[in-house]
Order: C-alpha cells, then sequence, then structure tokens
C-alpha cells in the first residue's frame, strides 16, 4: 500500500527556536514507517512545497486543462494512496493553518474512505493535543477517518534531533512502539478499505457532493 506523510508547517523563520521543528517529528515518523511497515510505500508531501496563492483558488476550481502542474500531480497522489499520515504543530490551540490551506485545495472525494493518523508535536507540554482534536474534525469531514490512537510528541525539540533521530536518553524502540499503537491501527483500517473498495466502489454507490454545499441538508 502507498501512505503519504503530510508535513504541515512552513514557518521558516524563528523566533521561537527551533523552526520547523516538525521536520524532525516528520522524519521520525519515516523512520518507524519504514523500517517496521517495509512492505508499504511511504512519501512526504511538505507543505512548503507547496506555496500558497495570493487568492486562494482550490485545485478543484480550475478547469481540467488549466490546474496548476503541482496540484495536478499532488491530487493524483492523494487519489492514489491507500492512507494519510497528518504531521501537525499546534498554533494557537489550532491545527495548522498550513496543512489546512494545503488540504483545502482539494475535494474530499480524493481523501474519502481511506483512513488517517494524526500526528501532533509542540515546543510545549502538551504534544499538540488541542490541534489534534482539531485536525479530528476536519479529517472526517474529508471522509479520511482518523484512526482513534494518535501520536503526540510534546517538547520535540528535547526528544529529536533535527535529522529525526532521538536524543540522548530518549529511547528510540519505546518512541517506535507508541508511533506504532496508531500506524497499526493505520495500517489495519487501509488494508480493509483498500480491499472493500475492490469489491464495493464507494464512489458508485455514494455520489460525492459537486455543486453546493446545501446538497447536504435535510429535505
Ligand atoms: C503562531 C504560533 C502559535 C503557537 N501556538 C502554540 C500553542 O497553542 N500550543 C503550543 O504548545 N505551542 C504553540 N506554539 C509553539 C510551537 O509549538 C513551536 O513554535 C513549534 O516549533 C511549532 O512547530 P514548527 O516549528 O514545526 O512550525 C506556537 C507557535 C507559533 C509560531
Amino acid at each position: 500500500m502507498k501512505f503519504l506523510v503530510f508535513l504541515g508547517t512552513v514557518r521558516d523563520s524563528t523566533p521561537p527556536k527551533p523552526a520547523r521543528l516538525g521536520e524532525r517529528v516528520a522524519e521520525s515518523c519515516l523512520k518507524c514507517l519504514n523500517e517496521r511497515y517495509s512492505e508499504h510505500e511511504f512519501e512526504l508531501i511538505d507543505a512548503l512545497d507547496f506555496p500558497s496563492e495570493d487568492v486562494f483558488k482550490p485545485h478543484f476550481a480550475y478547469a481540467k486543462s488549466q490546474a496548476p502542474a503541482h496540484l495536478t500531480a499532488l491530487a493524483d497522489k492523494i487519489t492514489q494512496a491507500d492512507g494519510y499520515i497528518m504531521v501537525s504543530p499546534e498554533y494557537n490551540h489550532s491545527m495548522s493553518p498550513a496543512l489546512a490551506d494545503l488540504l483545502n485545495h482539494f475535494g474530499s472525494s480524493l481523501f474519502s474512505y481511506k483512513p488517517s493518523a494524526i500526528v501532533t508535536y509542540s515546543a510545549g507540554q502538551w504534544g499538540g493535543l488541542r490541534a489534534a482534536i482539531s485536525l479530528r474534525t476536519f479529517l472526517s469531514e474529508l471522509g479520511c477517518l482518523p484512526v482513534s490512537a494518535m501520536v503526540h510528541v510534546p517538547k520535540a525539540q528535547e526528544v529529536l534531533n533535527s535529522d529525526g533521530s532521538m536524543q540522548e536518553g530518549e529511547e528510540e524502540k519505546s518512541w517506535f512502539n507508541y508511533y506504532s499503537r496508531t500506524f497499526s491501527q493505520l495500517m489495519w483500517w487501509a488494508q480493509a478499505s483498500s480491499q472493500h473498495s475492490k469489491n464495493v466502489d464507494p464512489h458508485a454507490m455514494l455520489k460525492s457532493f459537486k455543486t453546493a454545499p446545501s446538497q447536504r441538508n435535510a429535505p
């Protein structure tokens, strides 16, 4: 199976230090994923590679031939993936605005009926827990339901080196066991949804809303 690891920070400046703490968190997750789930493929999608435009225009708002190539390439990857790992910092007790902005460019039909896993971190002691709560709601609306276990890395600058390796005194095995509770749930659900989608195409069974949000309304 294929999984995308979204890194939701574009904060390439200080203070507070260090900037892009999320890089090391994403690298640490990738190391765990590649070591423990090596039969699958994992690709990092860095929000910094998708700078936002002056005026927001989602991928689905373009005529097919007019859409920016980098957004079309990402849309194809999202479509082909079996699941998603969302790595988000906590900004003002909320999920990363950069991650929300990037994900908002794509329709929920690209993500739906596939599971996601939430990884949050912060420089402080709560590990981005409040960001995780808002991210749960967000991902549910996209249709890539988050698995129940989540990863939170408090004081990530004291746990991980800038390359994602563990700092002295931190035990990689314990951390990877902790990550794996979430990642193993993700694998189980991804396998289940991928198998079942082959038997019953969810998009044929349930048409996506394409014109107006009111299509969701009660009669
Ligand atoms: C605008 C802003 C808001 C922040 N809000 C929170 C917060 O609500 N909770 C928290 O634990 N840390 C907060 N922080 C501190 C971040 O945890 C810390 O800066 C971390 O490095 C952010 O991740 P990043 O470097 O990958 O962007 C905030 C940082 C910024 C820049």
